[in-house]
């Protein structure tokens, strides 16, 4: 396995993971990679190191180049596994090597996963001349852990941004001239709505620290590389970390003998006749993590669940506790079900909805049995009569 030259003595050393299909709750169905940067300067160092288990491609892309053991410097902006984990097998080869990583969250994170290897803690605005080059480190906390940093390196203009503007997105290619650009958007965007929506705010003052620097080329450490279309990823951080919604609903539902799945369909007919764009998700063959991308910028949900033991299906409750952790903007919802006795889930999606910080547009919306078409007509004309009254 080799090296991928990014510039002139910055190389991509990082491991490709073909067969990823969950992170920790999230469909990655293009798997992902865990990049890792190698700098030959005066001073050899290393950004970021790989998911355990990968540190072997890793270091053998790095003996493509160098051996090893002549790093001088590890640069560990996030201790989540995915990144840190080949530190260990790295700090075997390279012993003297020192280790920089955010100081407090990054040294306590790093020295519980490994123990302590002598980590350097770096502040604000600190910087590291490796020779020709230097870091800029900037702390970027909660864009993805408290934790996490990006690293400037001048003159080079590369900012190494770890999570942020990362993709999960097995490619051979390492930069977004060289690979299927909209997959690398939509993946883009799936990976912030399902790792980094809960942080908007955070995410807008990462992107505020960073916006000074003269940024040639974004390094993510999933995912490909920005270069020719940083103008367009940063325009889309900008709006979806200010919560920017569109005039589009998530109609999400689970349906027993679909009499729910009707009401989804009515509930939808109000949204497309007042202009809002619906969009239908069984729960039977939609992942959250997709519906949770495509739903991000929705200004409506409605969630709908028959009652089944009293209660809401647990596909509905899972897909509520998904979309609880992840609620980035404030919404305006509809929870909606049918029922045969006891009737009580549209009372609890609502409930569930409103710990989501969404407003109700309705009450709850309930049938008993099948709708008749007279009941959908009605649901239909008050989901109308609702969006008309805002
Ligand atoms: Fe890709 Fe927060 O780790």
């Amino acid at each position: 396995m080799k090296a991928t030259k990014i510039c002139e003595g910055v190389y991509w050393v990082g491991a490709i993971d073909w067969d990823l299909r969950n992170f920790h709750g999230y469909e990655t169905e293009k798997g992902s990679t865990y990049n890792a940067y190698l700098v030959l300067d005066e001073k050899v160092t290393l950004i970021d190191a790989v998911k355990t288990g990968f540190e072997n491609e890793m270091i053998a892309r790095i003996s493509s180049v160098i051996d090893p053991a002549k790093i001088d410097v590890i640069i560990s902006n996030h201790a989540e596994p995915d990144h840190s984990g080949g530190i260990p097998a790295l700090h075997k080869l390279a012993p003297n090597a020192k280790i920089y990583c955010a100081a407090g969250a990054g040294v306590k994170d790093l020295t519980a996963y490994y123990g302590d290897l002598g980590y350097i803690g770096v502040k604000a605005g600190e910087t590291l001349s490796v020779g020709k080059r230097t870091f800029t480190f900037l702390p970027t906390p909660m864009v993805h852990w408290p934790d996490n940093m990006v690293s400037f390196m001048a003159p080079d203009g590369i900012l190494f941004s770890n999570d942020a503007f990362g993709q999960h997105y097995a490619t051979f290619e390492r930069l977004d001239t060289e690979c299927d650009l909209p997959e690398a958007f939509v993946q883009a965007r799936k990976y912030y709505a399902n790792i980094v929506q809960p942080y908007g705010m955070q995410t807008a003052k990462a992107l505020a620290a960073c916006a000074g620097l003269p940024i040639q080329t974004i390094c993510p450490s999933h995912g490909i590389a920005w270069t020719k279309h940083i103008p367009e990823i940063l325009a889309l951080y900008k709006a979806w970390s200010a919560g920017e919604q569109e005039d589009t609903a998530a109609v999400v539902y689970d349906t027993m003998w679909h009499s729910t799945e009707q009401m989804a369909q009515a509930i939808a007919d109000g949204f497309a006749a007042c202009g809002i764009k619906p969009r239908l998700y069984n729960l039977h063959y939609s992942h959250n993590s997709d519906i949770i991308a495509d739903a991000m910028t929705a200004k409506y949900i409605a969630v709908g669940s028959p009652t089944l033991n009293n209660n809401m299906m647990p596909s509905v409750a899972s897909f509520l506790t998904y979309f609880k952790g992840l609620t980035g903007n404030k919404k305006k919802s509809i929870a909606f079900g049918s029922f045969g006795w006891g009737g009580q889930s549209p009372d609890q999606v609502h409930e569930m909805l409103a710990a989501c910080k969404c407003e109700a547009l309705l009450p709850p919306v309930r049938v008993q049995y099948r709708p008749t078409e007279e009941q959908l007509g009605k649901i239909t004309a008050d989901v109308c009569a609702a969006l008309k009254g805002e």
